[in-house]
């Protein structure tokens, strides 16, 4: 099932499995916070691979831990520090055991990991992962080694990532990374610098490749995958400078996903995350025409209050979120809608609060990730802003927020009931071995009672006969 709610205690995942018979050290890379952390340690294994290293799900066998990090919140941050304390018994057992701390903790916090985590040998930001092999060498040499370096460049569009701990049908494609929409309360731009976008060739050269592998869904991703622009080379900053030849030509993400959709008419697509300022309406046409994307968009709004999304420094107002979600559904009627939601955020009053409920009402959420403030160091809000909504006053407001997705979950989901889906079968369901797991169009999960014949991978019929809050119940229809 979708998690409704991300705790972070509960995060962190070990990947496996990167095998190549000639390699003889052994790699154990867990990955914290966005899929963009996990897409990248897949970047990662790849370029370890390379030089002699398998992955392992067992952290006693390794001889290099690796963690990637996420500084979203606190809370994130203080798993990761735990999890280090962990290996500290390891360590002093085998003092040849190389730990190293990769992403964006990595990135906002630089030497200062060294200084303080003593087990900690190698710290790399999240634009740095090339240089691993001269980094791990320096360590081999006897010394600490960091590389925080941030690129207006690097996408790592040429690097094939080795999928790791995926059910071998679904998978990930970075199409942009960074962001520079500089939202008041977000680390991000400062932990994955500034925005930029991948080469489209190299993307589809991706997906075709996974497609061959047997994959049957992707997810384009990006911080910010609606402002995905390619005119021929470099950022999206320098677009001003372009030609007026390459402004015509440009690349602009609704192109992008119709070339996926084409290139790959036998893969699912869907793309996250989307930011509202930039998303056009080009983009549902897309949708609309092509059977292949999913009727399904990841839309963070952050709140429903005016004051705040000003503070908040997001570019649009309720009024142009509401109309958009409008304009949406006009374009493709059974598209799905999801919200990030932050609660007690810098003056926050019981009113913004009132007025974030009555947006969720009036959108009926398919799902949702909602979140208690936490301030950060180094953003706006924590320069310029009082972080002044006291700690009950919080987790009141986030229990209500959660409550009323609750109730719209459960009643999108019931919206679902007594129709036909398209289900792609991701796996096994976790609750009963006879079952399959997988999603529809509009991601909701739903489990069926195996058939034979069927296999992960097929896409079947189902007909959904009940729901829970966060599953469709259904029995595959039977083709004659
Ligand atoms: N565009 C990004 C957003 C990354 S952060 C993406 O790809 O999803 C994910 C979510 O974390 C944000 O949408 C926001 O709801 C939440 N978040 C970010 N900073 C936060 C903070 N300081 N405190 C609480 N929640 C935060
Ligand atoms: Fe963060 Fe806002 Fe970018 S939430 S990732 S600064 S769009």
């Amino acid at each position: 099932m979708q998690e409704k709610y991300i705790d972070e205690t509960k995060q962190g995942e070990a990947l496996v499995v990167a095998e190549r018979s000639e390699n003889n050290k052994k790699l154990f890379l867990e990955s914290y916070g966005c899929q963009m952390n996990f897409s990248d340690s897949e970047i990662v294994a790849s370029i370890l691979s390379d030089q002699g290293y398998n992955t392992t799900l067992k952290a006693e066998e390794a001889d290099l831990i690796l963690l990637n990090t996420c500084s979203i919140r606190e809370k994130a941050e203080q798993t990761v520090r735990m999890r280090l304390s962990q290996f500290k018994k390891q360590k002093e057992f085998n003092p040849k055991l190389t730990i190293g701390v990769l992403g964006c903790m990595a990135e906002r916090l630089k030497t200062k990991f060294l200084e303080e985590e003593q087990l900690v040998d190698l710290v790399v930001g999240p634009d740095a992962y090339r240089d691993l092999p001269n980094l791990l060498k320096e360590i081999e040499g006897g010394r600490e080694a960091i590389n925080v370096i941030l690129s207006k460049e690097e996408t790592y569009a040429d690097i094939n990532p080795v999928r790791l701990g995926g059910n071998g049908v679904t998978a990930f494609v970075t199409i942009t990374r960074g962001c520079d929409n500089m939202c008041t309360f977000c680390v991000v731009p400062f932990t994955r610098g500034r925005e930029r976008s991948r080469d489209p060739h190299s993307i589809i050269n991706e997906c075709l490749s996974l497609y061959e592998k047997g994959y049957k869904e992707i997810t384009l991703l990006g911080q910010n995958v609606d402002s995905y622009l390619w005119y021929g080379g470099g950022a999206k900053k320098d677009f001003g400078k372009a030609s007026e030849m390459q402004k015509a030509t440009a690349i602009h993400f609704s192109h992008l996903l119709e070339m996926v959709a084409k290139a790959v008419p036998g893969m699912r697509i869907r793309f996250s995350t989307s930011n509202p300022q930039d998303m056009s309406l080009e983009v549902f046409h897309v949708m609309a025409r092509y059977d292949n994307i999913c009727k399904y968009v990841h839309l963070p709004v952050q709140s429903g209050s005016d004051n705040m999304l000003k503070a908040m420094n997001r570019q649009h107002s309720r009024e142009a979120y509401l109309q958009l979600i409008k304009e949406a559904r006009r374009i493709v009627p059974e598209i799905a809608f999801s919200q990030d939601m932050i609660v007690g955020f810098c003056g926050e009053s019981e009113e913004d609060h009132q007025a974030t409920l009555s947006l969720m009402r009036e959108v009926e959420y398919d799902y949702g990730y909602m979140f208690a403030y936490s301030e950060r160091p180094g953003t706006l809000a924590h320069k310029k802003m009082q972080d002044d909504v006291p700690a009950d006053i919080k987790q009141r407001r986030l229990a209500e927020v959660i409550a009323l997705q609750g109730v719209l979950s459960t009643k999108r989901m019931k919206s679902y009931v007594g129709k036909t889906h398209e289900i792609l079968i991701e796996g096994t369901s976790k609750k009963n071995e006879h079952q399959w797991k997988g999603r529809n169009s509009q991601n909701a999960v739903c489990v069926f009672d195996k058939l034979k014949g069927q296999k992960v991978g097929d896409k079947v019929s189902v007909y959904v006969y009940d729901n829970t809050q966060g599953t469709l119940l259904g029995k595959t229809i039977e083709h004659q």
